[in-house]
């Protein structure tokens, strides 16, 4: 069910911090601001005066309220929207400090597993929110994002009370949010995919054509069969043939594209492995359930970006 449905004027103005103006954060802000109903803070790194939006509907430029120093927030927030990657959680901590009361939600738009375990030992009590994320964004320069809509939704969240008020927040924007009444299967068929595209698509450096190689694909296969196993045991409700679904529906993707985790290690930056093979792995050994190809994978992959973060 797609939740952009009310009416946008019966909701009061809310103050929506977001965390991280990069490929996502820098989307879910532009979205936000263009629809002119919240007020928006940009909380980032570096100034930043404006922000343009290229999206589907044409392209924007939105003026910005950004703060670049946590001691500069005056007071806490209705919403955060924490947009870094997942290893940058930690140095969100100033942020959620200053922007957290109990009556805060923050909605973290992450990759992975794990997103309150996560957040809310930094909440101050603050209701975490995880979302799914599905539109693809792209950061093209500091002031400037690119939004592609590849399916038919752009975001997911559980149908309860806070997922509903997340969606209202989206309501009349660009960005379409879909309530889920079982969000753990959702969540768990999305770490399926990225737990395999890229891993595979870093560590080969070639895009998404390279799952198509049939020693490849089951090579895929093993590491989901793994993972499934793993979620089952953790309650998730995953089908029999889960691990060809994922890679049907990878293989619906064109094999020019590349994958996040590709381009970071292009870029030499650091690898979001700990929150998705690593996650695997880790839910895994709490089952008793040996995760040989995922753990593989982990320790590869930590090793490149280790290596990144050092720069080495
Ligand atoms: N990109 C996609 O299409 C896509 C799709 C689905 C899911 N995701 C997931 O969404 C999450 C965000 O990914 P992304 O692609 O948006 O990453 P990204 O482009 O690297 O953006 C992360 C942003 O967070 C900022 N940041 C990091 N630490 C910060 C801090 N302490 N304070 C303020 N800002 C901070 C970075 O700032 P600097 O610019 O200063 O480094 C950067 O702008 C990841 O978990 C990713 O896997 C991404």
């Amino acid at each position: 069910m797609s939740a952009n449905s009310p009416s946008p004027a019966t909701q009061r103005p809310q103050t929506i911090a977001v965390i991280g103006l990069g490929s996502i954060g820098g989307v879910a802000a532009g979205c936000l601001a263009a629809a002119g109903r919240h007020r928006v803070i940009a909380c980032v790194r570096r100034p930043i005066e404006k922000l343009v939006l290229d999206q589907p509907g044409g392209t924007v430029e939105l003026k910005l309220t950004a703060v670049t120093d946590a001691a500069e927030v005056e007071e806490p927030a209705d919403w955060v929207l924490l947009c870094t990657k997942t290893h940058q959680t930690q140095s969100a901590a100033p942020w959620l400090a200053r922007l957290c009361a109990p009556e805060t939600r923050v909605a973290v738009l992450q990759n992975g597993i794990g997103h309150v375990e996560r957040v809310a030992p930094l909440a101050d009590g603050a209701k975490v929110v995880p979302i799914i994320v599905y539109y693809n964004g792209e950061r093209l320069a500091p002031d400037r994002v690119r939004l592609r809509q590849g399916s038919d939704q752009d975001m997911a969240v559980a149908d309860d009370a806070d997922g509903r008020a997340f969606a209202r927040l989206f309501a009349g924007t660009a960005l379409r949010v879909q309530l889920c009444a079982d969000f753990a299967t959702l969540i768990w068929r999305k770490l399926l995919i990225n737990a395999v595209a890229n891993p595979i698509t870093a560590l080969t450096l070639q895009r998404q054509a390279v799952l198509r190689r049939a020693d490849i694909e089951d090579l895929c296969l093993a590491i989901l069969a793994e993972a499934v196993a793993v979620g089952r045991a953790e309650g998730v409700r995953l089908a029999d043939d889960e691990p060809q679904r994922a890679l049907a529906t990878l293989f619906t993707f064109s094999g020019e594209l590349g994958t996040s985790m590709y381009f970071d290690r292009l870029a030499g930056r650091q690898l979001e492995v700990d929150a998705l093979n690593g996650a695997i792995v880790a839910a895994g050994a709490r089952h008793g359930i040996a995760t040989p190809l995922n753990r593989a994978l982990l320790v590869l992959l930590r090793a490149v970006s280790d290596a990144a973060a050092s720069g080495g």
